[in-house]
C-alpha cells in the first residue's frame, strides 16, 4: 500500500479531487496524512471529515524558512510517505527540501509551464492576450514552478473572460490531471528522462478542455 503525503495552505480542492478519485477507483493507497501551513486551511476540515490526519504547522511559528522546513520534513517523514503532493501548498521550499525528496515530490501550478510561473497567472494570461491557457503537474525541482513536467491540461481563454471565470475553467481541469498524474506515480509509469517525463504504457500527457 503507497502512502501519500499532502501539503496544502487553503481550500485543498486538488487534494478533496485525488481523494474522491482514489476512492471511485478502489487505489491502493493510504492518505497518510494533510499538512497545512496555515492553521485556518479549509482542506484540513475535508481531511477530517474522511478520518485522514490533519496537521497544522504554522509557519509564522518558526524563525526562518529553513526551519520551518525542517521541522516539516520531520512531520512527513513520521508519515513515511511514497510520494509527497504539493496541492496549493503556497510556500517556496528550501533546496534541502526538494533535494530531500527528489524524485518523489509533485506539483500543480494553474498555467500551461513553462509559461506564467509564480502568482496571479489567470490575471497574467488574460493581460498577455493568450487564447490558451492551463495547468500543469511537475515534479519538482530547485527553480520556483519548475520541474519536469507530468501532464498538462488546455483551456480556452474566452472573450470577456474575468481572472475567475478563467480560473474556475483551469481548476476544473486541474481536478482531472492531478488525479491522473498522481495515479501514474502510484503505478510506477513515470520516468524522467533529461528534463522530460514519460510514462509507460505512453498515454497522452496532454488533456484538453471541452
Ligand atoms: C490551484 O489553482 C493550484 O493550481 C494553485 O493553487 C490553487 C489551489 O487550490 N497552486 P486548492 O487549494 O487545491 O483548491
Amino acid at each position: 500500500m503507497h502512502s501519500i503525503v499532502t501539503l496544502i495552505s487553503g481550500r485543498g480542492s486538488n487534494f478533496e479531487a485525488i481523494v474522491k478519485t482514489a476512492q471511485k477507483e478502489n487505489w491502493a493507497v493510504q492518505f497518510s496524512g494533510v499538512i497545512a501551513n496555515r492553521p485556518e486551511a479549509k482542506g484540513l476540515d475535508f481531511a477530517r471529515s474522511e478520518g485522514i490526519p490533519a496537521l497544522a504547522l504554522d509557519h509564522k511559528a518558526y524563525p526562518d524558512r529553513a526551519t520551518f522546513d525542517q521541522a516539516l520534513m520531520q512531520q512527513i517523514d513520521l508519515l513515511k510517505p511514497d510520494l509527497v503532493v504539493l496541492a496549493g501548498f503556497m510556500r517556496i521550499l528550501t533546496p534541502e527540501f526538494i533535494r530531500h525528496y527528489a524524485g518523489k515530490l509533485i506539483n500543480i501550478h494553474p498555467s500551461l509551464l513553462p509559461s506564467f510561473p509564480g502568482l496571479h497567472t489567470h490575471e497574467r494570461a488574460l493581460e498577455a492576450g493568450v487564447e490558451t491557457h492551463g495547468a500543469s503537474v511537475h515534479f519538482v525541482s530547485e527553480g520556483v514552478d519548475e520541474g519536469p513536467i507530468i501532464c498538462q491540461a488546455t483551456v480556452p481563454v474566452l472573450p470577456g473572460d474575468s481572472a475567475a471565470q478563467l480560473a474556475a475553467r483551469v481548476l476544473q481541469m486541474e481536478h482531472q490531471i492531478y488525479p491522473r498524474a498522481v495515479k501514474w506515480f502510484l503505478d510506477g509509469r513515470l520516468r524522467i528522462e533529461g528534463n522530460q517525463v514519460k510514462v509507460y504504457p505512453p498515454e497522452s500527457q496532454l488533456f484538453a478542455h471541452e
